[in-house]
């Protein structure tokens, strides 16, 4: 008996530092950042509810060891014993009723100081830069207020509140940069928005927070923040040459499935394909997708709601790539 709870309590305590190592190689086990005021408040959330949450825990599990050592069956004690019946004790159900209403009505109300934090609200008053994501199978597409796209990076100018408006144009998706703010889905048919200020230059690491498809798990994006002097332009220009969004755009729109060098990957070998060269042919597919049983492979729209200049880039950028646009000497895998 006591054999087992001491092996029982050396497990818990290896997997308790076998964990927390685990953890501090990943900076801890925090939210990380925060590099913004939402992201602050949501650690700051984070913060009470564990710590309220261990300490009810230490608590409670110290008071269960404790009472299973202290209330168990002795040797002498016959098989068929059996304990005491109590019935009711008015003071401690109060008391065990009161304390849990209590530190969940102290949570709630602590939760609702910090939502207006936690989505900047009062920005939207402010001069703010309004950006529109639309979230593709599998990639990020970011509208600026110039009419430049970017593909799955997001440039922001530091200091310079932000909103964001999200939307679906295939599937539920949701964008999730933990170190800036929460996560927010992105539902075809309607806006969501979502509001920050970045206050660090540097990159974010972000990704799809919504089980979107096959390659959810290769929806990520990153937030650059960049000097607010004219550092941003000038990136944001150099992002719209041509072959930067071509390039761009077939990364993230097209090799998610098809590989980098259009050699197949969840999606068919596409290397060399007349499709890629055949503007109308490109465009309605890009539009509309494949999912007809005519064909074997399933396709998104993926180029859904393009600006015409982003379809010439991708075009450009195919053409630029021998690869891509040489068809290959023998014909192998499925078509497209
Ligand atoms: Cu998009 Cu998961």
């Amino acid at each position: 008996m006591l054999r087992k709870l001491v092996a029982a309590v050396s497990i818990a305590v290896l997997s308790a530092f076998a964990a927390g190592s685990a953890f501090a190689a990943r900076g801890g086990i925090g939210p990380p950042g925060p590099d913004t005021p939402s992201g602050e408040a949501i650690s700051r959330l984070y913060w009470v509810v564990l710590g309220l949450c261990a300490v009810v825990f230490v608590l409670v599990e110290t008071a269960l060891i404790l009472f299973i050592i202290r209330f168990r069956r002795r040797r002498d004690t016959p098989e068929s014993a059996e304990g005491p019946q109590i019935h009711g004790n008015t003071r401690l159900e109060i008391i065990w009723t009161a304390i849990p209403a209590l530190l969940l009505a102290a949570l709630a109300i602590f939760t609702f100081t910090q939502i207006p934090a936690v989505q900047a609200q009062g920005i939207e008053d402010e001069q703010h830069l309004t950006i529109r994501v639309e979230a593709h199978q599998f990639y990020w597409e970011y509208r600026y207020p110039g009419g430049e796209v970017t593909v799955n990076t997001l440039y922001l100018p530091v200091d310079e509140p932000v909103e964001l408006e999200l939307t679906g144009m295939d599937v539920i998706h949701s964008w999730w940069v933990p170190a800036l703010t929460g996560k927010m889905d992105a539902i075809p048919g309607r806006i969501n928005s979502l509001r920050f200020v970045p206050e660090t230059t540097g990159d974010f690491e972000g990704k799809c927070a919504e089980l979107c498809g096959i390659q959810h798990a290769f929806m990520p994006t990153t937030v650059s923040v960049l000097g607010q002097d004219d550092e941003y332009e000038s990136t944001l220009a150099s992002q719209q040459e041509t072959l930067a969004l071509g390039k761009a755009t077939w990364e993230g729109a097209c090799a998610t499935c098809h590989g980098l060098s259009g050699e197949g990957d969840i999606g068919p070998s596409i290397a060399g394909n007349g499709t890629l060269s055949n503007e109308d042919g490109l465009k309605t597919l890009l539009e509309n997708g494949q999912n007809t049983s005519q064909f074997d492979y399933y396709m998104p729209p993926v180029g859904r709601g393009w600006p015409p200049e982003q379809l010439d880039a991708l075009m450009a950028y195919i053409k630029s790539n021998e690869t891509l646009s040489t068809a290959p000497p023998t014909t192998t895998g499925g078509g497209g």
